[in-house]
């Protein structure tokens, strides 16, 4: 057998004007766990989907087991042993977790399908990777980290022996993740040869044999896990020196600016999304919402800034009730708000950098007078926030649609965080953006906090949660399961909360 089980040499892709990647390089050796690392965007999951064969190469050479592909397409790519666990699970809900696994190549006794001889098969990789799944519950019945198994099982039954997993533990729980890992061993053990995507450094320090990094869709080199480091790699994501642990400045705790009391709201499907929240945040503190995305942490929010009508119990801002006020009458409090999502909520693309930061003060003085917008300041204090929170391009004329994502929700951050007063709500402020600005937008949180304005920070991400909070909530199906102060949470009882488990809860 080649040493190798896949080569990709000189690998160029471009989607329209994109180059996704320009100039790729992977290789994967037989039977060892390969990381893929980069920032967003830098083209690890079209890497992979040009070796699953989903687009074809625009030029470069892919080689399986050391034969040279001339083309690959799904269809190939899994007759020649690769199995491909996408982000977006492919099971249909409907189905029991065997119909799912077997579901296109059915073993059949005549015309009918022979359930037996699949469970017999389907049993063997669960006993021998130690996987733990219920073959009978529908998929609906199961939890995310259980529907990823029954996707590597589904893979291995199609005879895979190169196993690529994109972002598997980005909608895991640390528990869910420390399984997922035992499983990979097991499958390396096995012989099977991984490739794992993934940008959370310590996750892939603990799983990998080497790493490969790639940065704007260029290769930037291979490591072996022994001879690198954490600070190494982020150096090698981003092209420079990187501060992953900022100092978090001890809190001086003031009033309460913030009192949620027993509120209960709905969801876009659920009658009562929301179930009994009750918290408060004071002045000059951070209280981190951890959870898994679609417990409640985004109807909570809506709730709290006035996007979603309350049901029941009440939202108090700096003492005063604003349950169910407008929005710009909760802003008007000394309420700012980073959405989750800011191409809707957070940002008007079609207008300037400019016009979108200082979009919330334009009517008032000094950057507007006599009912006219005074274009000079509102230039000038646009150029002053651009350089504050390095906004790269400078030119606040430009259009936001052509910022990237990173520098995008800069600009969110930037109008926000001088309109917080009070307190300041933000939703997932990092995901999606670079290294270097989840630097910059982190401090930026840590600064808000010094200058005694109260943050409540919705994050799915815990290392950001366990890195800004002083105090901290779980969600869990729309009710709070658990609270405690930072210094009195780990990645361990945060996870456990995160999956309902109760008994987790600390003094808060
Ligand atoms: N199907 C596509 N059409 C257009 N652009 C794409 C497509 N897939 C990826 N891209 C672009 O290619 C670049 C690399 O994307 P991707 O490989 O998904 O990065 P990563 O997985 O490292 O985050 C990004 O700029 C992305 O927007
Ligand atoms: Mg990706």
């Amino acid at each position: 057998m080649n040493e190798n089980a896949i080569e990709m040499k000189d690998i160029v892709k471009s989607f329209g004007t994109v180059q996704a990647v320009k100039n790729g390089q992977f290789t994967l050796r037989q039977g060892e766990i390969h990381s893929l690392i980069g920032e967003n965007g830098a083209g690890k999951s079209t890497m992979m989907k040009l070796l699953y064969g989903l687009y074809p190469i625009d030029s470069g050479e892919i080689r399986v087991n050391g034969e040279r592909m001339k083309s690959m397409d799904p269809k190939t790519a899994i007759a020649k042993g690769i199995g491909m666990v996408h982000q977006e699970f492919m099971l249909v809900k409907e189905l029991t977790v065997l119909e799912n696994i077997i579901l296109g190549f059915e073993p059949r006794n005549g015309l009918v399908i022979d359930f037996d001889a699949a469970r017999k098969m389907v049993q063997q990789y669960i006993d021998q990777y130690g996987m733990d799944v219920q073959l009978n519950k529908k998929i609906s019945q199961i939890s995310v980290g259980e529907a990823q198994r029954v996707e590597i099982i589904k893979i291995l039954c199609r005879g895979a022996n190169i196993i690529i997993l994109d972002e598997p533990t980005a909608v895991l729980t640390p528990q869910e993740a420390q399984h997922l890992f035992e499983i990979l061993q097991n499958l390396k053990k096995g012989g099977k040869s991984i490739t794992f995507i993934s940008h959370k450094l310590n996750e892939v320090m603990e799983i990998s044999d080497r790493i490969s990094v790639m940065r704007q869709g260029n290769y930037i080199g291979t490591v072996n896990k022994e001879d690198t480091s954490p600070v190494q790699l982020a150096k090698m994501m981003i092209g420079r020196e990187v501060f992953l642990n900022i100092e978090k400045t001890k809190a001086k705790v003031g009033k309460t600016v913030l009192e949620v009391k027993d509120l209960w709201t709905s969801g876009e499907k659920e009658i009562s999304k929301i179930r009994g929240v009750s918290l408060d945040v004071h002045a000059g503190e951070i209280v981190g919402v951890a959870g898994i995305d679609g417990n409640g942490q985004s109807e909570l929010i809506e709730a709290i800034t006035g996007l979603r009508r309350v049901e029941k119990g009440a939202v108090l801002l700096d003492g005063r009730n604003v349950t169910n006020f407008p929005v710009r009458k909760i802003r008007a409090e000394g309420l700012a708000h980073i959405p989750e999502d800011r191409n809707t909520r957070g940002l008007n693309r079609g207008m300037s950098i400019r016009d979108n930061l200082v979009a919330d003060k334009i009517d008032k003085s000094p950057y507007s007078s006599h009912f006219r917008i005074q274009l000079d300041a509102c230039k000038e204090y646009a150029q002053e926030l651009a350089g504050k929170f390095d906004i790269r391009p400078r030119n606040t004329e430009a259009p936001t649609s052509a910022l990237s994502g990173g520098n995008a929700q800069k600009v969110v951050v930037a109008r926000e965080v001088s309109g917080a007063t009070s307190l300041l709500v933000a939703s997932q402020p990092t995901r999606g953006v670079d290294i270097g600005a989840i630097e910059s937008i982190r401090s930026t949180l840590q600064e808000v906090k010094a200058q005694n304005v109260g943050v409540l920070l919705v994050s799915a991400d815990l290392e950001e949660i366990l890195s800004l909070s002083d105090r901290i909530v779980v969600m869990y199906e729309g009710r709070i399961t658990g609270r405690m102060r930072a210094d009195e949470a780990t990645e361990e009882n945060l996870g456990l909360l995160m999956m309902g488990d109760t008994d987790q809860e600390k003094e808060w």
